[in-house]
Parts: structure tokens; C-alpha cells; sequence
């Protein structure tokens, strides 16, 4: 298509509902598909899902609840840093299981591979205890961690059947992330003394000159994973990587949450799927795809959207809205009428924008338009319901794809839908009840 001032329109912005995932030959049942993945270079996840930093969602109960699932959270930066860090502690303190609940058994003496007994059990994880308390965990695919056994004498069975794993650290603490400004080195330095396992650099257009320099100080200053984002473009990526080689993660999609309106206001937009894509191009070019994890941020409402993301090239998915209904999001339950709800509003909206202008001077610099919305959302009860739904239906349409696991998912191929196939595809013709 021609612009008006010459030059040609060549770049197509695909979302979510304009693909379908192609079934391809499966070779495994959906049950049997593995969701295990990663959201950084060295941050591992059972089930790829993260929620966002948003003072809606991502307190440490949300991150919590997200860990011991699996899953991990990052926790928002609209509060002094000094609290956002009470909160990465609180998290590190919680107990990643209720293991006590688990029966324990007696090692034999002088067990050299705890990975025999455990395969052996049919037992997918274990807490070892000495003789004053626990040791540590053991985790039969993170094979990290022998060296505790010396001193073990119960092992405590987390069978394999309670799967998914808790996202935990080496020493069996919650996994955890925190947000921030590429400008704010204090809150970084603050945040990974406080145990945070990963930071995710938290601003709507990364891809400015300003924040990639600061952002080329900040991965320096730190020794934990770096999420960078937000981005859209393939150039995005490459100038990130240009500027901060480091970066131990992407987090892609601009304007495609449900509660943004860059794309409205400002006009600027790349769509999550888009944005996932063109980090790969990025990262093809640059030899290191797969090496960089994908994060997919904005616009998943279900699993099959998570599952074309993660088809796209994610290896995990970010979701606000997905997780604001529950229980361990902050805010109240609200009634309207006889259906309960829960608050969310994006950061850019003029409550979080005001609350944030209160408490951090960065932010001071940045612009004043208002960028998201505020609203409500259904109360979705225990965040445990939404992944577990999540997870079911992301293997469900792995399955479909013919993939056995998230890396095997980045092979299967997406295949565009007309908007008559889309009408077609989705419940139709019946009045439904
Ligand atoms: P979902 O669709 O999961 O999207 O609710 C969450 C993501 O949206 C981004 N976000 C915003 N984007 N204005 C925006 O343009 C905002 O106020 C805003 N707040 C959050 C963010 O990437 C989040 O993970």
C-alpha cells in the first residue's frame, strides 16, 4: 500500500485472532506434553506462564501462589523500593509446599544418586532433611543439588502426580521477579539484594536512546537475570542487544494489553504475536535463537492464545488481565449486582500514573498522557483454577500442533485465517446458553 508520502507500506501486524495453530502429527497424549520453559537465561519454569507487574495483579501473594504452581511472578515497582523489596522477601520466605503434609522416608546409608531413589519411588521431588530440619529439595530434573544428600537423613516425597513443580531457587526458595526502571539502578541494586531471582525492566518503549543507555549500566550493575522490555520490532531487539548484550530476556508486545490505549492515543502498536516474531528475526539473525528467551506480553485471554505465542517463538507467557480476577491479586472484591469482580487498570492509567508520581521521582520524567484504562474484571476465585485451566488447555493445543514440549511447539506452524474462517471457527449459529 502506498503512504501518502511515497514510500510503501509493507509490514503486516498479525494478531492472535488472525492465526490458527496447523494440527500436525502428534506423537505424544496432551497429558504427556511438557510445559517446562524459561523466562530468562537461567530462570526455569514449570508451566510458562508469568503474571505482570501490574499494582493490580503482582503483589508476593500473586507471586507466591504463582511459584509454588510452577508458574513465577514479577512483582510491580508502583510502590517506594523499599517495600517492592519487603516483598521479594516475603516471598522468599514462604514455603515452597506444603511438604510436611508428605510422608518421609529413611535414606539408606550411603546413597550415592538420589536420582535413582527418587525414579525408583515414582517420586518426581523430595525435601531432605537432616536432623535439625530441612536440608534442602531435590528436584528429578534439576539434577543441582547432590551435594545436600551428605548431610541428609529423610527424604520427604513430593510425588510425581502433584506436578506441576514449584518454581524454586538452588537453595528450594520461591522463584521470584521484580520490575523496574532501566533509570532506577537504586531499586536494582536493592531489588537483587533482596533475593529478587530476576528483574524485568518495566517501560512501554524500550527502544529509546535514553533508556538503552541506562539500561547498558543497569545489566552491568547487577549479577541476576535481566528481563528487557517492552519491545515490538525486530530493530527493537537488535539495538537492545547492540547496546546490552547481557540482557537475559525479551519481553515483546506494545499496546496489545487489554487494558492499553497507546494504540489508540499515541497511534503506535506491535501486537503481541508480531512482537514475538520479529524477536525471532532478530535473534536468527543474530545466531542466538533459543538462546534468549521470549516473553509474550499483552493480549493472551485463553490458552490457545498462549499457545500461538508460544508457537510464535515465546517461551513464556505474560498475562495481567489472566490473573487480576483472583484471589492473590491486591484489591477488593467488588459486587455489581449478584457477579463479583475484582479491580485493573493498566500502568499508564491516570490512578497507577498518580500513585507512581507519589512514590518514585523517576517516574517524574516520564510523560503525563494517560496510556491505559481503568476497569473491572469477573472475580475468578483461586489462582490455582485459572493455571491449572491454563496449563490443561496449553498442552491440549500443543497436542494439536503436534508438539511434545515448548521447544518442539517453536517447529509447528501457524497458518493465517480469513476473517470468514475466523467467524467460523468460534461458536456459531446457536443461540448459546
Ligand atoms: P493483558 O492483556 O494481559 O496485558 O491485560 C498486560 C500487559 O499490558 C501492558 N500494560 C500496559 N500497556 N498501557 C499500555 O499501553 C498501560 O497502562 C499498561 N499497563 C500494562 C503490560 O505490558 C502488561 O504486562
Amino acid at each position: 500500500m502506498a503512504g501518502n508520502s511515497g514510500h510503501t507500506i509493507d509490514t503486516l501486524l498479525l494478531t492472535f485472532d488472525d492465526v490458527a495453530i496447523l494440527p500436525g502429527l502428534s506423537t505424544v497424549e496432551p497429558h504427556d506434553v511438557e510445559l517446562s520453559s524459561r523466562v530468562s537465561r537461567s530462570i526455569f519454569v514449570s508451566t510458562p506462564l508469568v503474571s505482570s507487574p501490574m499494582d493490580t495483579v503482582t503483589e508476593w501473594r500473586m507471586a507466591a501462589a504463582l511459584a509454588r504452581l510452577g508458574a513465577v511472578g514479577v512483582i510491580h515497582r508502583n510502590m517506594p523500593r523499599e517495600e517492592q523489596a519487603r516483598h521479594v522477601s516475603m516471598v522468599k520466605s514462604v514455603s515452597p509446599s506444603p511438604w510436611s503434609e508428605v510422608p518421609r522416608i529413611r535414606l539408606p546409608d550411603g546413597l550415592e544418586n538420589y536420582s535413582l531413589i527418587l525414579e525408583e519411588l515414582d517420586a518426581g521431588a523430595a525435601v531432605v532433611f537432616g536432623d535439625d530440619g530441612i536440608k534442602g529439595y531435590l528436584v528429578l530434573e534439576r539434577p543441582d543439588a547432590q551435594l545436600w544428600l551428605e548431610k541428609a537423613r529423610y527424604l520427604s516425597l513430593y510425588l510425581t502426580r502433584i506436578r506441576p513443580f514449584p518454581t524454586i531457587d538452588g537453595e528450594g526458595r520461591l522463584v521470584v521477579g521484580a520490575a523496574v526502571s532501566p533509570f532506577d539502578l537504586d531499586r536494582a541494586r536493592l531489588l537483587e539484594k533482596s533475593g529478587a531471582d530476576f528483574l524485568v525492566i518495566d517501560v512501554a518503549h524500550l527502544h529509546n536512546r535514553n533508556a538503552l543507555s541506562s539500561l547498558s549500566r543497569l545489566v552491568k550493575e547487577v549479577s541476576i537475570d535481566v528481563v528487557a522490555g517492552n519491545l515490538g520490532t525486530r530493530e527493537g531487539v537488535l539495538d537492545t542487544l547492540a547496546r546490552a548484550e547481557e540482557v537475559a530476556g525479551l519481553r515483546m508486545g506494545i499496546s496489545s494489553g487489554s487494558i492499553c490505549s497507546t494504540g489508540e492515543v499515541a497511534g503506535a502498536a506491535v501486537p503481541t504475536l508480531t512482537a514475538v516474531m520479529n524477536a525471532v528475526l532478530a535473534l536468527e539473525e543474530l545466531g542466538l535463537a533459543g538462546r534468549i528467551p521470549i516473553i509474550a506480553d499483552g493480549g493472551v485471554r485463553n490458552a490457545g492464545d498462549a499457545a500461538k505465542a508460544i508457537i510464535a517463538g515465546a517461551s513464556a507467557v505474560m498475562g495481567g488481565r489472566l490473573f487480576a480476577g483472583a484471589d492473590e491479586s491486591p484489591g477488593p472484591r467488588i459486587r455489581v449486582g449478584d457477579k463479583l469482580y475484582k479491580p485493573y487498570r493498566g500502568m499508564a492509567s491516570r490512578g497507577a500514573m498518580e500513585r507512581r508520581f507519589a512514590v518514585d521521582r523517576y517516574s517524574r520524567q516520564a510523560k503525563a498522557v494517560e496510556e491505559g484504562v481503568e476497569g473491572l474484571v469477573p472475580y475468578t476465585g483461586p489462582v490455582v483454577k485459572t493455571l491449572y485451566e491454563l496449563a490443561e488447555g496449553l498442552k491440549a493445543a500443543l497436542g494439536y500442533a503436534g508438539a511434545q514440549d515448548v521447544t518442539s511447539a517453536w517447529k509447528a506452524k501457524l497458518a493465517r485465517v480469513t476473517p470468514t474462517g475466523s467467524r467460523e471457527i468460534r461458536p456459531h449459529d446457536i443461540l448459546l446458553g
